[in-house]
């Protein structure tokens, strides 16, 4: 984050700043590991889709993890190649199941046998055929916040090993299905790799039964998911992808023919982030005082809805010794909170404060309770 370029710009708060030097770094250094095994990596658009961000991961060479026909519209708008798209999510409407097909993209992740046959029957309609990789449970605890756990059998992502005779019983009447690949994707920000591991160990046996069943994946999708250092957003090996590549190198068995694609957006984008506010007043407060900012949950709702944590810092206060602050927005919730008791300096009305790390799953998610509107974003 780039203090002064942000202190002059005079721009009216709240708003997102996002430093594309710091972005340019992350993507290289997640290209030149994923490089050395020849990975492919697919931006997960979710993450953030501005345009100035977007276009970096195409310049990058990456290709991008769609989960809506708008995000599928808009990485071809923004010139990625149909053969670099891939498109998941549980509740494929048709129009979107029809453009995925007539666009011929990498693949169509699908998340059930419902959808499987709507899309042999779309496709069929359509005298074409559809790529599709099979998202499969692989039951493997995430061990990250509960609402970004997707590989457990409660969940309702993917297709559950119980389900495969009825599967293989469906995939052997499609006649307009191209079978990809397989897909998984376990949760997100996961820091401890260990559930990474337990993935590869799965996908092992996993796709062994595919292949047992006639079904070869000419590549693995092993989704997204590398989580990110909230804490110190500043440190240049944050997030390890070497460890995180590495580890997939070691332990999943790949066949030689096979590919393996990854579906990054937190890793990629977190970083570069942050949301700049200013603050409205300093409100006496019992035990600790308020720090009401001009930035809520509708700007930033992440610590509302997974308590999740967010680096806190006032950019402008001169004095050295720090007070314990509830730092929160002017939203009329109580969850509408950013960090309780954080350690600031002694802060006043007017000054600036960033929220770090705010890249991914920041401005995408801002929403417009009581009638706000997002500021223009800042990209330097
Ligand atoms: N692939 C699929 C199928 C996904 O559902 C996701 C994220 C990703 C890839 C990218 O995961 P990442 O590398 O970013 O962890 N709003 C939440 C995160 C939701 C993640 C949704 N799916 C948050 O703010 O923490």
């Amino acid at each position: 984050m780039n203090r002064s370029i942000i202190q002059e710009s005079g721009k009216q708060t709240p708003y997102y700043a996002y430093d594309i030097s710091v972005l340019k770094q992350t993507i290289d250094r997640a290209r030149v590991e994923a490089n050395k095994y020849d990975y492919h990596i697919h931006y997960a658009l979710k993450a953030n889709s501005t345009e100035p961000i977007v276009r970096e991961m195409l310049h990058a060479g990456f290709g991008v993890d769609c989960v809506s026909g708008q995000e599928m519209e808009l990485a071809l708008a923004q010139g990625f190649k149909s053969t670099q798209i891939a498109f998941a999510g549980v509740g494929k409407t048709d129009w979107e199941i029809d453009n995925a097909i007539n666009s011929g993209i990498f693949t169509l992740n699908v998340e059930s046998i419902e959808e499987l046959i709507v899309i042999e029957e779309r496709a069929k309609s359509l005298g074409k055929h559809a790529n599709v990789a099979l998202r499969i449970n692989p039951d493997v605890n995430a061990r990250t916040h509960h609402y970004i756990t997707t590989g457990l059998e409660e969940n309702k992502f993917g297709i559950s090993s119980w389900m495969f005779d009825r599967l293989f019983e469906t995939l052997g009447k499609c006649n307009h299905i191209e079978f990809k690949g397989l897909h998984f994707h376990i949760g997100s920000q996961i820091r401890d790799l260990e559930p990474f591991r337990n993935l590869c160990t799965r996908i092992n046996h996993l796709q062994g039964v595919f292949i047992d069943h006639g079904y070869f994946p000419s590549h693995i999708n092993a989704g997204g998911g590398l989580g990110v250092d909230y804490d110190d957003p500043d440190s240049s090996s944050n997030p390890d992808f070497e460890a995180f590549f590495g580890l997939f190198d070691t332990y999943l068995d790949l066949h030689p023919s096979q590919t393996l694609h990854f579906e990054l957006g937190r890793s990629l984008v977190a970083n570069c982030g942050d949301l700049i506010s200013k603050i409205v007043f300093v409100k006496e407060g019992q035990k600790t005082n308020f720090l009401i900012l001009d930035a809520g949950m509708t700007e930033l709702i992440r610590p509302a809805l997974y308590q999740a944590f967010h680096k806190i810092e006032n950019i402008e206060a001169v004095s050295g010794v720090n007070y314990p602050y509830d730092v929160v927005g002017p939203i009329c919730e109580s969850s509408d909170c950013f960090g309780k008791a954080v350690m600031l300096p002694e802060s006043r009305r007017g000054e600036l404060v960033a929220i770090r790390s705010a890249g991914a799953y920041g401005e995408c998610m801002a929403n417009g309770y009581n009638m706000r509107t997002l500021n223009p974003s800042m990209f330097y």
